[in-house]
Order: C-alpha cells, then sequence, then structure tokens
C-alpha cells in the first residue's frame, strides 16, 4: 500500500518541529481522509513514542477518523450557542435520516456524521457544514434536503 512510504515521508518532513506529533497525524488525515491504524507503530518508531501513547493521541482527538471517511461529510455543530437553538433536536432529526450516529459512516458510504465545536456562525445557529460548505438556521426541511442531497 501507499500507507507506509507516505507515512514516513510526512513524519520526516515534520520531525524537527517541536511536538510533531499532531502536525503528523494532521498531514496523514489530509493526505488518506483517515488516520490508518497501520500508520501508527511507523510513527511511534520514528518519533520513539511507545505504539501506546501514539494510539492514545489519535484516539483522543475526535477529529482523527479511524477509518475512510464517506463521499460526503456533515458537521454538525453542538456548540453553545447552537445548543440553545435546539442543536439536539436537529442532530435527532439528522439521525433518523440518515441512519447513522457521530463518528458513523452510511453503510453505503455515502455520508460520515461528525460534531463540530463552533463552526463561527452563531448568529445563524444551528449551523452545520457539508463538504466543506457552511450551512445555517438548520431546520427539518434542511435536513430532509441535506439527506437526500448526500443520498444522491
Ligand atoms: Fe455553533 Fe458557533 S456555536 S456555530
Amino acid at each position: 500500500t501507499q500507507i507506509e512510504p507516505r507515512t514516513t515521508e510526512i513524519v520526516e518532513a515534520h520531525s524537527a518541529l517541536e511536538g510533531p506529533l499532531l502536525p503528523i497525524l494532521l498531514g496523514i488525515q489530509e493526505e488518506f481522509g483517515y488516520v490508518p491504524s497501520e500508520a501508527l507503530p511507523i510513527i511511534a518508531e520514528k518519533l520513539n513514542l511507545s505504539r501506546a501513547e501514539v494510539h492514545g493521541v489519535a484516539t483522543f482527538y475526535h477529529d482523527f477518523r479511524k477509518h475512510p471517511a464517506g463521499r460526503h461529510v456533515l458537521k454538525l455543530c453542538q456548540a453553545e450557542a447552537c445548543q440553545s437553538m435546539g442543536s439536539d433536536q436537529v442532530a435527532a432529526m439528522v439521525k433518523s435520516a440518515l441512519g447513522i450516529g457521530f463518528h458513523e459512516t452510511a453503510a453505503d458510504g455515502s455520508v460520515t456524521l461528525e460534531p463540530v465545536y463552533c463552526l463561527g456562525l452563531c448568529a445563524c445557529a444551528p449551523a452545520a457544514m457539508l463538504d466543506g460548505a457552511v450551512i445555517g438556521r438548520l431546520d427539518a426541511d434542511m435536513v430532509d434536503e441535506i439527506a437526500a442531497e448526500v443520498r444522491s
């Protein structure tokens, strides 16, 4: 696979940094769309860390995916301003419309659902981001539209 040589390159590109582990994990996720488990021992060895340490950091931060993402990535804001505008209800509608929970990908590979903590769109809460584009004032109709879009 490409994972080993690319992981080695990414580690080497960052190894001069102070605290290189997070930038390396971010670089790997950018490259592959997730952090493959095969990458972890390579990182550990190169940085002289234990595998447990690397694994701990990779799983502590929910932004790092363990599996490849779906074709679409939908992020729902779960931070305070959105919470106060009903983001919990929106999340419940989205989960039932898509049949998945947070940090899950639909079985057909169409969409991955992730929580996010403030998109800077608090004035238009509850907010979301679909494939990098922000969406404000989510309501039931928009949830239906989004569900139809990601499935098409
Ligand atoms: Fe949701 Fe700021 S709290 S966009």
